[in-house]
């Protein structure tokens, strides 16, 4: 009896709880393709993409800023997974490019390159739309993952630059305390639901927004955590660890999936339906890198509940493990690329969980679900419609850049 039952709190002390099986219902959970076959096939869908490109700001016709960024992130994490250099030279210049023509990567921030009556425009009409201070980030990470591939250090000093210019976003203790940040109007609420608010980031720059968002603070998570493990520098890891708490303490759900919004003012919250795979996917990404960079176990173990539970969330896939969010074929919207980013938290999370061959096991059947459902349902030769149940269709730029990171991903999780 005092056996069993302390056998029984051991699990609950370890957090054993999650489910790591492969449901029956999926469909096709593996691969016999070979090594050589997915890198022919991943970078024949990159060669699709990149006439795509407008040289001059490197960006992709067909898709937004923030969309772009992702671009060549598949294609940097590509050439690290294989060991290549393949697209060395078009991510460079595209990351260089971007980088010199908006600083930090602000595309809607106020440069020397336009006239005053154009930034007043722009401070008008563009910044109310755009997340700037989200976008930034997209590229920053970017820029992490074609350092790892290349090497570049200047590529890293991007990272660097955008890291400190979104750290003054970030609701620091001071914050929390006084109700003042030197960024925001208005008054930040110190607590919400009795929790602190350190640590959360607001997603756009323009003063008088209050939202606060778990896609945003995600990505500084999962940029501070790169960025710890690079560096070796706790003031990098010790603000990854703020955000990653505000997050687990603020907003996620009773089953597991993370939240979109509280707002940083009043604490008013986005609908509980609003559950997008991107951010459950961003934090997962964050998490297993903060696991790897501190050894604590609390954040591996939030890290495995959040796999288990998203992977199988009936909020964006039916029985058969198929991703339905941001099914788009006939125009672009920003959903279209939130799977793309889930895919590459888990492949980020299978890469540093070798010593947990269920976790593996699990993520390599999710990914090559989506991978025969690209190759069999949804393709077109080597393009891909953003539903990946199919029908195909002609190429479309969204629907290529969500397909990348499926393609990459199954060059690497598969034997
Ligand atoms: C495949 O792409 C080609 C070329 O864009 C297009 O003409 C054709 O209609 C597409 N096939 C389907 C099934 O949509």
């Amino acid at each position: 009896m005092m056996l069993a039952i302390s056998v029984c709190s051991l699990f609950v002390v370890l957090g054993i709880a999650q489910d790591l099986s492969v449901p029956s219902t999926w469909r096709e959970p593996s691969t016999s393709r070979s090594l050589s076959e997915r890198i022919t096939i991943s970078q024949a869908a990159t060669n699709s993409i990149l006439p795509q490109l407008t040289s001059n700001n490197g960006q992709f016709n067909g898709i937004g800023y923030w969309q772009s960024a992702n671009v060549w992130s598949a294609l940097a994490i590509q050439d690290e997974v294989i060991g290549s250099t393949t697209n060395e030279a078009a991510v460079t210049n595209g990351l260089n490019t971007a980088f010199s023509l908006y600083s930090d990567y602000d595309q809607f921030g106020v440069g020397h390159f336009i006239s005053p009556m154009t930034a007043y425009l722009i401070s008008i009409f563009t910044i109310k739309q755009f997340g700037l201070i989200l976008v930034l980030r997209w590229w920053a990470t970017a820029a992490v993952y074609a350092y790892r591939a290349y090497g570049d250090t200047n590529l890293l000093a991007h990272a660097v630059a955008v890291w400190n210019h979104v750290t003054t976003y970030v609701v620091t203790p001071a914050a929390a305390s006084s109700g003042t940040l030197a960024t925001k109007s208005f008054t930040v609420s110190g607590t919400c639901d009795g929790v602190t608010m350190a640590g959360g980031v607001f997603w756009r720059s323009t003063t008088d927004d209050q939202g606060i968002n778990s896609i945003t603070t995600g990505l500084y998570v999962t940029l501070s955590a790169y960025l710890g493990e690079i560096y070796g520098d706790s003031k990098y890891t010790n603000a990854a660890i703020a955000s990653a708490n505000w997050i687990k303490n603020l907003n996620i759900n009773s089953g597991d999936i993370v939240l979109d919004t509280v707002n940083g003012h009043d604490c008013t919250r986005s609908p509980s339906s609003w559950l997008f795979t991107y951010n459950s996917g961003k934090y997962i990404e964050g998490l297993s890198v903060l696991g790897a960079v501190t050894g604590d176990a609390q954040w591996t173990n939030l890290m495995l509940d959040i796999v288990a539970a998203a992977v199988k969330s009936s909020a964006w896939e039916g029985t058969d493990g198929i991703i339905t969010e941001g099914a788009s074929p006939s125009s672009n919207n920003d959903d279209v690329g939130f799977k793309a980013i889930f895919i590459r938290g888990l492949h980020e999370t299978f890469t540093r969980s070798a010593s947990n061959t269920n976790l593996q096991g699990l993520i390599r059947s999710y990914i090559d679900v989506q991978y025969n459902a690209l190759l069999e349902l949804a393709d077109n030769g080597s393009t891909y419609s953003s539903a990946w149940n199919g029908p195909p269709q002609s190429f479309t730029t969204w629907g290529q850049l969500a397909a990348l990171d499926v393609l990459v991903s199954a060059i690497d999780t598969n034997n």
